[in-house]
């Protein structure tokens, strides 16, 4: 290989590597943006308690109603997993989040 193929192709990873590296940085902050009022601490239980098995849904997924179904399924599901459940706090916080953003 040449010289100048090799600074060539040293400075193409490097510039992979920092575009790869700032993505990861973006993806962590924002990763969650598009949930509406992220940055509240509703929010924030709310990303917590339910993107630890799969991803965070949406919540205008679902109706209020059917919200509080899947509350009681996923309480299962914790048990299932020996997750500990929900604190009686997280809870409110999580129905008031899907409350007021739901269908
Ligand atoms: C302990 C793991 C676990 C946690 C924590 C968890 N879930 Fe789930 N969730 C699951 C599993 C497993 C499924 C898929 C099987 C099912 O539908 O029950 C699921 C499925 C879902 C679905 C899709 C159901 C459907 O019928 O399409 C929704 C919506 C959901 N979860 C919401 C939540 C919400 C809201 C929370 C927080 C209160 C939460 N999950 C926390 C394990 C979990």
């Amino acid at each position: 290989m040449k010289i100048d193929s090799i600074l060539k192709y040293s400075s193409f990873t490097l510039l992979s590597a920092s575009l790869l590296l700032m993505g990861c940085a973006l993806e962590t902050e924002n990763s969650h943006a598009y949930l509406p009022d992220a940055q509240t601490e509703a929010a924030g239980v709310y990303i917590k308690q339910c993107g630890a098995c799969h991803s965070v849904p949406h919540p205008k997924r679902l109706s209020a109603t059917a919200w509080k179904n899947i509350l009681v399924v996923m309480d299962k599901r914790r048990q299932e997993r020996k997750y500990p459940p929900l604190t009686e706090a997280q809870r409110k916080k999580i129905m008031r989040y899907l409350d007021a953003h739901a269908r």
